[in-house]
């Protein structure tokens, strides 16, 4: 979960790559680098520990002229973030230069292999292995980079999305992909190729995506070739258009991209919706259920597979699916599924959900799934991902590249096309009424101005915010539908604030966490006046006569809660099913207060990344 960019072209190649590291920046920012090719053939290459800011100013006053180079920025996995762990790594002699996001599993073997032909090795990182192993085949094999580089892939075991560039050799960089995504945007008369595509649309919207196995030659006067990593024979190359903006990638006037991207959820919610409710509701249209209707028809028991937000997500799409389809569902974590001997037959559904597409866990648990015969379904964000591309069907959420490390468009996107799921195979199953449907689908259709209107808490919930920034503990209660809301706003809060926070299912605080409640303590309840509303209260008197602070997010007019809160946040009423989306946004608006009162970076907080592309 490293970001890489290359460049070849007729520009300064160290202004594309850096100004693409910046995009990639949300994959990892613990150290970058960069390796140019200058017109006296020599191969610069320049490191820092930190962010790209921090190697910008390591570079300045160096020579960073060159139309050719390769960049990363890192988020550690083998060796702590230093100067000489981070990446582009060299090989023995320096001239060859490597970038790699993914991990080298085999490469102790190799390591050792490689030390007894006389060897040595400067990192601790798993690519320096490699950039020596290409180094090795290609002296020892006497060829050319691209066949050491695949010659090398193929002894190689692991998750890599590579580029890799050598001295002498101006016109050449070699790439490939396997479990790693690698995206080759093509301009006029210039190759940039990176992690995803937002550093690619400022230069063209022309893109390939590098399949699994792949290897790509881009050569300053020649068109991109694309091999099988396998056969070496070449394989098709399928341009796409690019459906991104600049302006999406751009934080519009906002402090942060995380408030960019909660205030943007009216907007986002509304292109997630658009098209899908038809006839006033009386419809929900979603092609992945209806083109795929016997297998809703047939389905004995449907799992559903993720991590992080997309898993509380899930949790809710669980509730849903069960209410409006009558099929049982599971959720697992993507990351414990293939490690707990999962039953699965080809009567299952299997639903992967992830915002980035590339999670390594979800990517592996739907590999499972297919083996045993599942149908598999994508909920993703990112266009073309590996996710999207390795499921049989799927829906987009059509949220727009969300950027902040902690997930907030993409969960009531999730939330939003789980509904919209729930409510399509429903009604093919004929398991919920007319009623119903039209009731939800409607509530849904309005839901872009009713998180409109939450929004407006953002002053209130700033005041409030002020209160709890030294608080070390948080206790989020939520039941029913509401249970998954309490996991995602404790998690929003860690992330990015760096306090501890539990969610737990209201009526469990008895069973255990009501030890801890005491004056210094916030819970925060979900109580909207919803089926399990006179339950909650009994849990607010609880934490209330134990001497605990509770504020509560309410619907309008509950002056019963009112009084018995210390705080209140009003929502507007919405069904049942939609109150997660609606309760979820001040939660997301207060942990992003608390994180900032705190000095918190919250679009990149310590120790996370974006896309966890490793296990
Ligand atoms: O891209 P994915 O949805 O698969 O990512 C899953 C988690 O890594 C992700 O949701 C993570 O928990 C976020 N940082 C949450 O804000």
């Amino acid at each position: 979960m490293c970001g890489i960019v290359g460049y070849m072209g007729k520009r300064n190649a160290y202004d594309v790559l850096i100004q693409g590291l910046k995009r990639l920046e949300y994959r990892g920012y613990d150290s970058a680098g960069i390796a140019l090719e200058g017109s006296d053939g020599r191969l610069r290459v320049y490191k820092a520990k930190g962010k790209v800011a921090d190697l910008e100013r390591a570079v300045e006053g160096q020579d960073i002229s060159g139309t050719m180079g390769i960049a990363h920025t890192r988020w550690a996995t083998h060796g702590v973030p230093n100067n000489v762990n981070a990446h582009p790594q060299c090989s023995q002699s320096g001239s060859i230069a490597l970038v790699h996001n993914g991990t080298i599993e085999n490469y102790g073997l190799l390591k050792t292999a490689l030390m007894q032909q006389g060897y040595t090795f400067k990192s601790e990182t798993d690519t320096e292995v490699l950039v020596q192993l290409i180094e090795y085949v290609k002296e020892t094999n006497h060829c050319n980079l691209f066949n050491a580089v695949r010659e090398s892939l193929r002894q190689i075991e692991g998750a890599y999305a590579i580029a890799v560039m050598e001295k002498d050799n101006p016109d050449t960089i070699v790439a490939a992909r396997k479990s790693s995504p690698l995206v080759v945007g093509i301009g006029e008369d210039e190759t940039i190729l990176a992690s995803d595509a937002t550093p690619i649309v400022a230069f063209t919207n022309k893109v390939v995506y590098l399949q699994d196995n792949e290897i790509a030659v881009i050569h300053r006067d020649r068109p991109l070739q694309v091999l099988s990593l396998e056969t070496n024979h070449p394989a098709p190359v399928d341009i796409k258009t690019l459906q991104m903006s600049v302006a999406q990638l751009e934080k519009g006037g906002y402090d942060t991209f995380m408030l960019k991207e909660i205030f943007e959820q009216p907007e986002t919610l509304r292109d997630c919706i658009r098209g899908r409710i038809v006839d006033d509701g009386a419809r929900v249209v979603l092609s992945g259920v209806l083109q795929n209707k016997q297998k809703f028809l047939d389905v004995n028991r449907i799992v559903i597979v993720a991590c992080g937000t997309s898993w509380h997500a899930a949790l809710i799409g669980k509730h849903i699916i069960q209410d409006m389809c009558k099929i049982p569902v599971e959720v697992e974590y993507a990351s414990e599924f293939r490690y707990s001997g999962p039953v699965i037959t080809d009567k299952d559904i299997v639903i992967a959900i992830s915002q980035s597409g590339e999670t390594a866990d979800t990517l592996a648990a739907i590999q499972l799934a297919k083996n045993k015969g599942a149908f598999v379904y994508g909920i993703c964000n990112v266009v073309g991902a590996s996710i999207p591309r390795n499921t049989d069907s799927g829906t987009y959420i059509h949220v727009g590249p969300e950027i902040g490390v902690a997930s907030t468009k993409a969960f009531t996107g999730q939330v939003t096309v789980l509904t919209l799921l729930a409510l399509c195979a429903g009604q093919v199953r004929g398991t919920v009424d007319a009623g119903t449907v039209r009731t939800v689908a409607q509530a849904l259709a309005r839901i872009p101005d009713t998180v409109r209107d939450v929004l407006k808490l953002d002053e209130e919930i700033q005041k409030l915010s002020r209160t709890f920034t030294y608080a070390h503990n948080f206790l989020y209660l939520g039941r029913g539908y509401n249970y998954p809301t309490a996991l995602e706003g404790a998690l929003k809060l860690k992330e990015i604030s760096y306090i501890h926070a539990e969610g737990y299912p209201a009526a469990e605080m008895k069973h255990g966490p009501i030890a801890l409640i005491d004056s210094e303590m916030p819970t925060i309840i979900i109580a909207p006046t919803d089926s399990l509303y006179d339950k909650v209260v009994n849990n607010v008197q609880q934490v209330k006569s134990r001497g605990g602070v509770v504020v509560a997010i309410v619907n309008p007019g509950n002056t019963a809660m009112q009084e018995m809160a210390d705080y209140c946040l009003e929502i507007p009423e919405v069904p049942e099913c939609l109150t997660p989306i609606v309760a979820s946004v001040p939660l997301q608006l207060l942990a992003y207060y608390i994180a900032k009162n705190k000095r918190r970076n919250v679009d990149q907080p310590r120790n996370l990344a974006k896309s966890v592309t490793v296990e």
